[in-house]
């Protein structure tokens, strides 16, 4: 049975609208959480276009599964993350003008330090990568604990010959990462209807999504909240 990593940065993308306090994403943890998330993933970006710091330290005080930081491979990137103590950091590629994270992080041996850094931290570093195997051949020599393979390829996809093929890309590749000793985790761009096909696989040990679980969460609560908002008003 596969873990389920709930990402709330979509959550404080709606605080950060008015720049307020509300939606809260402590309380969208705690509600994930109660309702089987294992794990809560969060981007703290150089940007800090939603997650801000004071999340990622709330969090790491409250939150009761594990704590899964996205960040950029920057030395100070690595300081936050060995103050705070995730219990996951995922080195990601970063670039400020995308909307989200496009393609996966280009590895390079100069990034071994930092893995070092974080694992002595006790740490556990993740790479978040495409489903390449010459990456995932130097992120087992960079002795990284787990591999998320980036689906957002798999994800745009609509021609079912080509989703069948990337299907299979992404299988060799967590054949590899699995066999090399990593984890193997799949985020990016996973939904409804997408994320059956790699459950089906039965090697990923954990997914990370956030845009469909908080996109449902609109429409299932929706009809609550104009309820009590119409009760206010009438
Ligand atoms: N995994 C990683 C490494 C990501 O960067 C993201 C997006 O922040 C996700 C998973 C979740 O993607 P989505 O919001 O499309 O489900």
């Amino acid at each position: 049975m596969a873990l389920l990593g709930v990402n709330i940065d979509h959550v404080a993308t709606l605080r950060q609208a008015r720049k307020g306090i509300q939606p809260e994403p402590v309380h969208a943890a705690a509600i994930a959480e109660q309702n089987g998330a294992d794990q809560i993933t969060i981007h703290l970006r150089e940007d800090r276009r939603h997650i801000q710091l004071r999340d990622v330290k709330l969090l790491r005080a409250t939150v009761q599964t594990k704590l899964n930081l996205e960040m950029a491979a920057t030395p100070e990137m690595v300081t936050i993350a060995v103050e705070m103590r995730p219990d996951t950091v995922t080195l990601v590629p970063e670039r400020r003008e995308e909307l989200t994270t496009e393609g996966g992080l280009l590895l390079s041996r100069e990034m071994e330090p930092m893995i070092k850094e974080l694992q002595g931290a006790g740490i556990e570093v993740s790479v978040f990568i495409e489903p390449n195997m010459e990456i995932i051949k130097l992120a087992s020599r960079l002795g990284v604990d787990a591999v998320e393979i980036h689906t957002g390829h798999y994800a745009n996809l609509t021609a079912p010959a080509e989703i069948k093929e990337e299907v299979e890309r992404i299988h060799k590749a967590a054949k590899l990462v699995h066999s090399a000793g990593m984890r193997a985790v799949a985020g990016h761009g996973l939904h409804y209807h997408n994320t059956q096909a790699l459950v089906a696989l039965d090697i990923f040990e954990e997914f990370n999504i956030g845009h469909s679980i908080i996109s449902r969460a609109i429409f299932t609560g929706l009809a609550e909240a104009v309820q009590a908002m119409k009760f206010i008003v009438e």
